[in-house]
């Protein structure tokens, strides 16, 4: 989607509709410009109550003759003093979903909104591209509903260069968000971790990042024995994604994102019940997210250097498949005795950890649809977030909370890591029931050294949404996204 700032009069501008926001007790007085190009009927709307500006109301009103556009759509911001940069992000969703809906292609918004106008304009234009995004890509019939494609996000001249900026950072980060959302999406016979590796290959080409795959044989090399371990029971071969902006110029990056990407979970031996394992195919959300942050942090260029890493696997039951007591040997040479193959992610994610550490990496944030537990502890409105130092930790927190992706911290006292004992082998995967998301994210502190700040986050209540609200589809959400990019611009400060 196209999406430009302009301060043009919206009675002139050539588009085929106008959204427009009014705010909870507005009347015709607030809005006359609006009122006028419709003949007075949004004025009297306002008055009877039907339109009463309530967060996400949507009342179409055809425009009098006259305006270059055909209509308007009235969407409510609910109370004036509680808007921010969240509610501008989701209403302008609305706004995109519906006028996607009514087949319009192009549009303009105005916010009227008193927020700084590059913040206000750069959420608004991610949302107006998350919003229509579809899921019916493989429908046998040809989808012929068309959807937004360019948008014009009116302000007032004094705010228009700082409303162009925004729109355009908003606009690549909500194109990354959707091709998480679309990566996460794909089914597991369609994208096994070889395709997930063309996909990023791709990204990578279009947006000038550097690239490698390890494959199969290249990782044996490497000794990297527990994503091998986990990739034993499919057909399909494991990879490892190494992506790379050096913003900075040659040297070793200043930020590793490391992302899970199981291309499907059936738990393997430890197989899990068919109840919803649909859902699994998601289980590749934080490699989707990495590579997705990745192709936004190519386009923003922030001066620092960043690695994205993505160790990807099919978790599969076979007669090649680990079984429950096995021991496998990580790339440093730690040993691990698999109690349960379902918990995969943490096997990846320990070799893929030590192979950014190798890469010279200081700071590293990983993101893993890793534990149900997660969802039982925070829901679905937060991820979780573990690691050390606290400063790093905070930092993380931090850029969730101005990207809006939320995050909330669970602790990770070096007691949980006694959970994870094993009579045989260095430690196990698994460490019972209490605090699985804890020991979960144990495991992976446990391939961290002393001098690295980590910060993992659990995504698994997160990534996915069942219902579809008023501005999001269900299905992938693209969590986090915007917090890996969020954090590279940070850093980059
Ligand atoms: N991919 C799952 C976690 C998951 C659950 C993601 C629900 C999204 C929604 C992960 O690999 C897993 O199976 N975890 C196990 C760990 C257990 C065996 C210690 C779990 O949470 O049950
Ligand atoms: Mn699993
Ligand atoms: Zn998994």
């Amino acid at each position: 989607m196209k999406v430009t700032a302009s301060s043009e009069s919206l009675g002139t501008l050539d588009v085929d509709a106008i959204a427009v926001v009014v705010y909870e007790g507005e009347q015709a007085g607030d809005l006359v410009s609006i009122d006028e190009m419709t003949g007075g009927l949004v004025g009297q709307l306002l008055e009877l109550g039907e339109i009463e500006g309530k967060l996400h109301e949507v009342t179409s009103v055809p425009l009098a003759d006259g305006a270059a556009a055909g209509r308007l759509i009235v969407v409510g911001g609910g109370k004036r003093d509680e808007f921010d940069l969240v509610k501008a992000r989701n209403v302008a969703g609305v706004a995109a979903r519906q006028l996607s809906k009514r087949n319009i292609t192009r549009a303009a918004l105005w916010l009227r909104s008193e927020l700084d106008a590059g913040g206000a304009c750069q959420f608004a234009a991610e949302g107006a591209v998350i919003g229509p995004f579809d899921l019916g890509t493989y429908k046998k019939k040809e989808n012929e509903s068309r959807s937004l494609e360019e948008l014009t996000v009116h302000e007032s001249d004094e705010r228009v260069e700082d409303a162009r900026a925004g729109v355009e950072r908003g606009a690549i980060i909500g194109e990354a968000v959707n091709l998480a959302r679309r990566l996460a999406n794909e089914p597991g016979n369609l994208l096994p971790p070889r395709v997930l590796a063309d996909e990023a290959v791709k990204v990578a080409g279009r947006y000038g990042l550097h690239v490698e795959v390890l494959d199969e044989s290249q990782l044996a090399d490497m000794g990297a024995g527990l994503i091998l371990g986990v990739s034993l029971g499919s057909a399909e071969p494991p990879r490892m994604i190494v992506l790379t902006h050096n913003g900075r110029g040659e040297g070793p990056p200043d930020l590793a994102l490391v992302g899970k990407a199981v291309t499907f979970d059936t738990g393997g031996i430890s197989i899990k019940p068919s109840r919803g394992m649909e859902e699994m195919k998601m289980d590749m959300s934080g490699g989707a997210a990495t590579i997705a942050a990745m192709s936004a942090i190519a386009q923003l260029n922030p001066k620092i250097n960043v690695i994205g890493v993505v160790p990807a696997v099919e978790n599969m039951p076979s007669d090649r498949a680990i079984r429950p007591g096995d021991v496998l040997t990580a790339m440093n040479g730690k040993t691990v005795e698999v109690l349960n193959t379902d918990a995969e992610g943490r096997l990846i994610l320990g070799d893929a950890v030590v192979h950014a550490q190798k890469l010279g990496a200081k700071r590293i944030v990983d993101a893993a649809t890793l534990t149900g537990a997660v969802i039982i502890a925070l829901g679905n409105h937060n991820s979780a977030v573990l690691g050390g130092p606290q400063e790093w930790v905070d930092q993380v927190m931090a850029s969730g909370r101005k990207a809006g992706d939320r995050v909330w911290q669970l602790p990770i006292d070096e007691e949980y890591g006694e959970q994870l004992k094993s009579p045989i082998a260095d430690m196990s995967n698994v460490g019972g029931r209490a605090a699985g998301t804890i020991t979960g994210a144990y495991f992976i502190k446990n391939f961290i050294e002393d001098d690295v700040s980590w910060a993992h986050l659990d995504i698994a209540g997160t990534a996915w949404t069942e219902g579809e609200s008023a501005y999001l589809t269900k299905g992938a959400t693209g969590v986090p996204t915007r917090n890996f990019v969020q954090l590279a611009l940070d850093l980059a400060e």
